[in-house]
């Protein structure tokens, strides 16, 4: 083992030519971000309305093939509307993957509901449409208003799966076990921006779809999110409760419902702009480093992460499996030791203290993820 970590520091010392600290994602700025920024600054109109944030919102609605994308202030903000959109309201439950960022689990929080834990796949380390078959099966009371938790009593009224690190999970299978169960699909695509399922964007098969462009993602606008849908009314509705909920007048303020400033900055918009016209780049870039990286992983005996059949991964954060705990440890000491940043999975948020007494599935495959999977560098290089 000790030899292939060696090995593994080389190979990406040598992948980014350098023997510096090499990060897990760096952002790269090398298309129009500081004409689109001086543009913006010029026109003054650098706070939440402005031209980039209507061009930002055309093209992420073109990117991900959907009728409608809402710019919001950050990802999280955007999950916590969708939710919101799709009808949850303060009592009810959400059904998730307790294997996500944080993020997934607080949106839930946020609108006064809880979140019930599920087991992922394996292969793509998504919410598994088997554990929501078997838990609705055991715990699922259809009425006419809806899906009903026979152990709490409380509505169950949306599904969030996570696109793991870009690799889509099942989705089709979770449609079909969600729509039996009337239960409406908001998909957390917060890392899987340029992924495809089936030749479909991933955030554009739920109901709602949700992006984030945090500094660390593939395309990054310092921060910002998008809502995405096909559904006309829900964006119409989703753009109207994220910028404050205001009836439209010249001069009057009048709110007729409680919004949010969740608006995304034309700042912020205009560096989004800019990036997005590298997307196809990044992608091309990104998955060539993949290729390279299984090719050496595989002569290596290390597992390294692949797409699934059907599906087309946006490869954001790469990754390795390691054969059990102690050699992940291992694998992390060594590496960040040595300047090359690894990371390892999430920790299943029932681990966390404020998630700890949500009602969840025994979690097998999570828990095998959780201590084997480890992030390895992925950033766009430059040459
Ligand atoms: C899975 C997931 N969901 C939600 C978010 C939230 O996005 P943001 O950081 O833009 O709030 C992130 C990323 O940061 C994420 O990785």
């Amino acid at each position: 083992m000790m030899k292939n970590i060696k090995d593994t520091i080389l190979f990406i010392q040598d992948i980014y030519k350098t023997k510096e600290f090499i990060p897990l994602h760096a952002p790269t700025f090398i298309g129009n971000e500081k004409k689109y920024l001086i543009e913006t600054i010029d026109t003054t109109f650098v706070s939440s309305v402005g031209a980039f944030v209507d061009q930002f919102e055309k093209k992420i609605a073109e990117v991900t093939k959907t009728k409608k994308a809402v710019a919001v202030v950050n990802g999280t903000a955007g999950i916590q509307v969708a939710l919101r959109l799709v009808g949850v309201k303060t009592g009810d439950e959400v059904i998730t993957q307790a294997l996500t960022f944080i993020a997934t689990a607080n949106s839930i929080v946020y609108n006064g509901a809880s979140p019930i834990f599920l087991d992922v796949d394996i292969d793509t380390m998504g919410l598994s449409a088997t554990s929501v078959a078997q838990f609705l099966e055991e715990y699922g009371e259809l009425r006419d208003n809806g899906c009903f938790n026979k152990k709490t009593g409380k509505k169950i009224s949306a599904c969030l799966p996570m696109h793991t690190f870009g690799f889509p999970v099942h989705i089709d299978e979770l449609i079909n076990v969600c729509k039996a169960w009337n239960i409406p699909i908001v998909e957390d695509a917060a890392e899987s921006l340029g992924s495809e399922y089936k030749n479909k964007p991933t955030g554009s098969i739920g109901k709602i779809g949700v992006f984030s462009f945090n500094g660390n993602k593939i395309v990054t606008c310092g921060g910002g999110g998008a809502i995405v849908t096909n559904d006309e009314n829900i964006g119409i509705k989703g753009k109207y409760l994220t910028t404050t909920a205001k009836v439209p007048h010249s001069y009057e303020f009048y709110h007729d419902e409680l919004g949010y400033n969740f608006r995304m900055p034309n700042l912020n918009a205009a560096l989004a702009c800019a990036q997005l016209e590298q997307l196809g780049n990044f992608l091309e870039n990104k998955r060539s480093l993949a290729g390279e990286y299984k090719t050496f992983f595989d002569a290596n005996g290390i597992k390294f992460r692949s797409e699934t059949p059907n599906t087309k991964a946006n490869y954001w954060l790469m990754c390795v499996e390691l054969e059990c705990q102690k050699d992940r440890d291992l694998f992390l000491i060594e590496t960040n030791n040595s300047k090359v940043m690894t990371r390892p999975i999430w920790r299943l948020m029932h681990h966390l203290p404020m998630y700890k007494n949500c009602q969840r599935d025994e979690q097998l495959n999570a828990s095998f993820l959780e201590q084997r999977i480890v992030n390895i560098p992925s950033s766009v290089r430059m040459y």
